[in-house]
């Protein structure tokens, strides 16, 4: 599959009758949202993990040297904690086009934190058969992507720092995502 996801995206899922729309961040969603939203609470989703396997072409590294970002991977054991926003589905054309590098929308059921209830709506997830998934990696080799990549939005180090530092604030105890921070400290010590 094409890395480029806006199109399928678009067709598969309109959501232009819907009043609003949940959306589900796991990721820099979490701790960037430069998108208007009605409101936001923490959420979880279940069966999933949050891993640093999807490339990053356009935001976090190039096509030539691509970044480490965070997608889901299916995991039936586990869950996934993040940050849940209401938006206007004319919010999407943008979304659409910040998660452009192989992710796809897809409905699922996410539970508020504060455990007072369950809503469906979308999350983004970058699946194994897009052209930039990368794969499970040592939090070392993940380290030292990386500390070595850069793109348009930043350093890739500040993407995961960001995350790790949001992730804390949630209370997530996220051990994959801490290990590669811990190798990462230490090597831009
Ligand atoms: C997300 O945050 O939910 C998707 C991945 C990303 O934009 O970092």
């Amino acid at each position: 599959m094409s890395h480029n996801t806006i199109a399928i995206n678009q067709q598969q899922q309109p959501l232009d009758h819907l009043e609003s729309v949940w959306l589900f961040g796991y990721g820099s969603l979490i701790y960037k949202a430069d998108f208007p939203y009605l409101q936001r609470r923490p959420a979880r989703i279940h069966g999933w993990q949050r891993r640093f396997w999807q490339g990053s072409h356009d935001h976090r590294g190039t096509p030539e040297a691509p970044g480490r970002v965070a997608t889901l991977i299916a995991a039936p054991e586990h869950s996934c904690d993040g940050m849940a926003y209401e938006v206007t589905p004319d919010v999407f054309a943008h979304l659409d086009h910040r998660e452009k590098n192989g992710y796809l929308r897809i409905f699922t059921t996410f539970d508020w934190l504060d455990g007072s209830g369950q809503v469906e709506g979308l999350v983004y997830i970058a699946g194994p058969d897009n052209d930039a998934f990368l794969g499970e990696a040592s939090p070392l080799a993940i380290a030292e992507q990386i500390a070595a990549s850069h793109g348009p939005s930043g350093p890739n180090s500040e993407y995961l720092m960001r995350l790790a530092e949001a992730l804390r604030e949630l209370g997530e105890q996220d051990e994959h995502v801490f290990a590669i921070e811990t190798e990462l400290k230490r090597m831009l010590a």
